[in-house]
């Protein structure tokens, strides 16, 4: 087309993506045209507008690296991670919620019944589970990949005074499809502000906290996979989430823990809590 006008160009550009093959694809990119030209006509998006939401694109890239995902932050922060993980739940099945920018794959496998405590500071806590499908059923097949920040509140990719692969691993369920591990207590922590997340929360007056939580992803052959968290519910941000992670399924008590075999078996010197993740996974589709 050789006279684009500010009328036409929303057509010509979407018409410029029909030969795509994939159609959910082809439907994604018109949508995607259709939705930021929507945006740029209904707020009248100046060039100084869009020349710093470009820069702060490009911050964003700047900043990320194999370990940090300031994208995933973006997302996390816009709900965007929240929507779709909300669109996509399963009746019956356990909810998801953000998988946030700390997750990397390659975690250290370990055997149900580990502890990854080792050197770290914090209050011990037993977190247990079991696998099954929405009908109660065990998937003695399911993996479980968990991390977790330290009693600092930071995770190990940003802290290098902890070890590599601090509090984190990944196990596979015992026959019975249970399993536990010996963590600690997590703690609260702000998303990272040093990069141009930190900048929009600022201009925005957001808090930068997220309560307290656990990340787990439990995968098993034939189910959906489910990324989720399990949230503190003594946290004092447990209602103010900054990346609106919580629901409340996944709030989860901290129960006092007194049992001898327990501390003997991962030689606890004195308290500790018990957590109770019981995981339902839907089939896939
Ligand atoms: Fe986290």
């Amino acid at each position: 087309m050789r006279n684009i006008t500010q009328h036409n160009v929303t057509d010509a550009v979407r018409k410029s993506f029909e030969a795509i093959d994939d159609t959910r694809l082809r439907f994604l990119i018109e949508r995607l045209v259709t939705a930021v030209h929507g945006y740029a006509r209904d707020t009248g998006l100046t060039h100084e507008e869009w020349r710093a939401a470009l820069d702060f694109l490009n911050r964003a890239a700047a900043i990320s690296n194999a370990s940090r995902s300031e994208f995933t932050l973006l997302s996390d922060v816009l709900g965007l991670s929240s929507l779709v993980d909300l669109l996509a739940a399963s009746p019956g099945a356990t909810e998801g919620s953000v998988l946030g920018p700390f997750h990397s794959r390659g975690s250290p496998w370990v055997e149900s019944g580990a502890s990854l405590i080792k050197d770290n500071p914090g209050e011990p806590v037993l977190l247990r589970g079991r696998v099954t499908d929405t009908q109660g059923l065990p998937i003695p097949a399911a993996t479980v990949d968990f991390w977790q920040n330290a009693d600092n509140g930071l995770y190990w990719q940003l802290d290098s005074s902890q070890p590599q692969d601090n509090l984190r691993c990944q196990l596979r369920v015992q026959p019975d499809a249970t399993f536990e591990l010996m963590v600690i207590r997590p703690r609260p922590y702000m998303v990272p502000t040093d990069g141009p997340i930190g900048d929009l929360l600022r201009v925005s007056h957001r808090d930068a906290w997220r309560p307290a939580h656990y990340h787990v992803i439990v995968e098993a052959p034939g189910y959906r996979t489910l990324v989720t968290e399990i949230f503190d519910a003594e946290d004092p941000y447990v209602a103010q989430d900054a990346v609106f992670g919580v629901r409340e399924s996944l709030v989860a008590d901290f129960k006092p823990g007194n049992d001898p075999a327990v501390r003997e078996k991962y030689q606890l010197a004195g308290a500790y809590r018990v957590v109770d993740c019981p995981v339902k996974l839907a089939p896939a589709a």
